[in-house]
């Protein structure tokens, strides 16, 4: 009986240790504000914004085009990490014989009981194999329906649910997940994911793979040996946040890989089923996701934002692209494309959209945190690029526009709260507008310069002929 006694206060004692009241517990956290900051693994639904009400109508003006590209929708992981998928049950019971077997669970920020159980209660889905490597999930597919419908709630009259293949153009990458996502697009607008039909891809597809075809791009060093990334991945911060995520499961060192594949699966985990929570994001703490995301932010900055003058050169045949398109009053009246992070990265860096003035580097993490370059809102899972244009007869400029990403409407400074004068976007743009792509900032693909200069003088003369009526 005392003995039965002492076992029951012992577990107790165990229990109340365990527990440790202060101890943050992600299972717990309602807001879960972390999950906003996974970079270009950041569900959609988490940082979409909810403010499109507030912005979408113009007074005098109405909607009549739409110019738009979207990243595809959540996506499985590459094949590396699915090959690497197995060491996360290692670990699993690895952190679990750490707090149940060694007690090396730490005295401060440990993992609360919740948390520790639902580590060792995670499984991998072995469905999940490298044969569908970076397909799109189901959510994924949910994602761009989505939007379609969401903004044909909005602009019914630009998009409306029966297509027309003069009316609609539409055209993807040539990839399983850019496919699907247009399906999802589609069904979202159409109510059926077989009616519409997608352009042909190139055989190089500079407009939507530029990056494919710019050794110069693809060489720059971003994320290598000396680069602004690798120096922060080396500070003392750095460092100290990876012996915290250690401590915190219970190892004196863990490798930086395995803490890098559990934060990948997090963030994954995370977007597959947005109202579920994965149970690796507990392994870090908010503070710990700041420094991870600032890293994140960091690769992109300099591999597609402004780190590099250059980036900004780099998505020339995308703006023109979309100036082309959006000046022309004859159909396409909707273009959308379906792409990849890079892809939206340089386009909203070639427009300007978001720059801080002071550039993001290893040493200034801390003056930074309110940064304008934060990849996990400006290119999610499934992020978007919208421009809408707006005929508005009788107002003295009577050709606006209004760029939305992720559903918010875009600030400039150029613009009035978001709405800006399409003789203002023309001249801001001017010199990418009129710049041959090909000599711009990568000498390659002859072929599809051609393509693009062809398209401007469509335009220009469908815009003489218009003007003769
Ligand atoms: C496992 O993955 C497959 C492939 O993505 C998916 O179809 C299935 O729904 C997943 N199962 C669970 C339980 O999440
Ligand atoms: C398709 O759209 C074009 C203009 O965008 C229009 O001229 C044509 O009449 C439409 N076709 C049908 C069948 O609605
Ligand atoms: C951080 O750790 C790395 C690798 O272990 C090491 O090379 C680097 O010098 C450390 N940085 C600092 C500031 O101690
Ligand atoms: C747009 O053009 C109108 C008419 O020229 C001008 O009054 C207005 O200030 C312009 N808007 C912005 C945001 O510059």
């Amino acid at each position: 009986m005392r003995l039965l006694l002492l076992t029951a206060l012992l577990a107790f004692l165990e229990w109340g240790q365990v527990r440790g009241e202060d101890d943050y517990c992600f299972g717990k956290d309602a807001e879960r504000l972390q999950t906003r900051q996974f970079s270009s693994k950041t569900a959609y639904q988490i940082v979409k914004g909810t403010n499109i009400d507030k912005q979408y109508q113009v007074p005098n003006c109405e909607p009549k085009k739409m110019w738009i590209f979207h990243r595809h929708g959540t996506r499985l992981p590459t094949p590396s990490t699915i090959e690497e998928a197995p060491r996360l049950g290692e670990l699993r019971d690895l952190i679990v014989k750490n707090y149940r077997v060694l007690r090396t669970k730490p005295d401060t920020d440990a993992l609360c009981l919740d948390d520790l159980f639902a580590i060792q209660m995670w499984k991998w889905n072995t469905s999940i194999t490298v044969d569908i490597e970076e397909h799109l999930t189901s959510q994924g597919y949910e994602d761009l329906r989505g939007t379609a419908k969401l903004y044909q709630h909005y602009f019914p009259n630009v998009l409306p649910n029966k297509y027309n293949s003069t009316y609609y153009l539409f055209r993807h990458t040539n990839t399983q997940r850019t496919t699907e996502s247009f399906k999802g697009f589609a069904e979202g607008l159409f109510g059926d994911s077989q009616l519409a039909l997608a352009a042909e891809i190139p055989e190089q597809d500079l407009l939507l793979r530029p990056y494919d075809y710019c050794a110069d791009f693809k060489g720059k060093n971003y994320k290598g040996e000396g680069s602004e990334y690798q120096k922060f991945r080396t500070s003392t911060l750095w460092n100290q946040t990876m012996a915290d995520i250690a401590k915190r499961l219970g190892f004196t060192v863990l490798a930086e890989d395995d803490i890098k594949l559990m934060f990948d699966i997090c963030r994954y985990e995370q977007a597959w089923q947005v109202d579920r929570t994965s149970v690796w994001c507990a392994a870090f703490l908010p503070q710990q996701v700041d420094v991870l995301e600032y890293a994140e932010d960091l690769k992109y900055y300099y591999g597609s934002g402004y780190g590099f003058e250059e980036n900004t050169r780099f998505n020339c045949r995308a703006v023109q692209d979309m100036l082309a398109r959006l000046s022309s009053p004859v159909s396409p009246h909707v273009v959308a494309y379906f792409a990849h992070s890079s892809g939206l990265q340089t386009l909203l860096t070639a427009l300007g959209i978001n720059k801080d003035d002071v550039p993001l580097r290893a040493d200034n993490y801390d003056s930074m945190a309110s940064r304008r370059w934060r990849t996990s809102l400006l290119g999610p899972f499934a992020g978007n690029f919208v421009a809408v244009k707006y005929d508005c007869p009788s107002e003295v400029e009577k050709e606006k526009v209004v760029f939305f990403l992720n559903q918010n409407g875009v600030q400039l400074d150029w613009c009035n709260v978001g709405l800006c004068n399409w003789s203002d976007v023309l001249q801001r743009y001017k010199t990418i507008a009129e710049a041959n792509c090909d000599e711009y900032y990568c000498r390659s693909g002859a072929n599809a310069g051609q393509t693009v200069t062809s398209l401007l003088a469509t335009t220009l003369l469908a815009a003489i002929v218009y003007l003769m009526h």
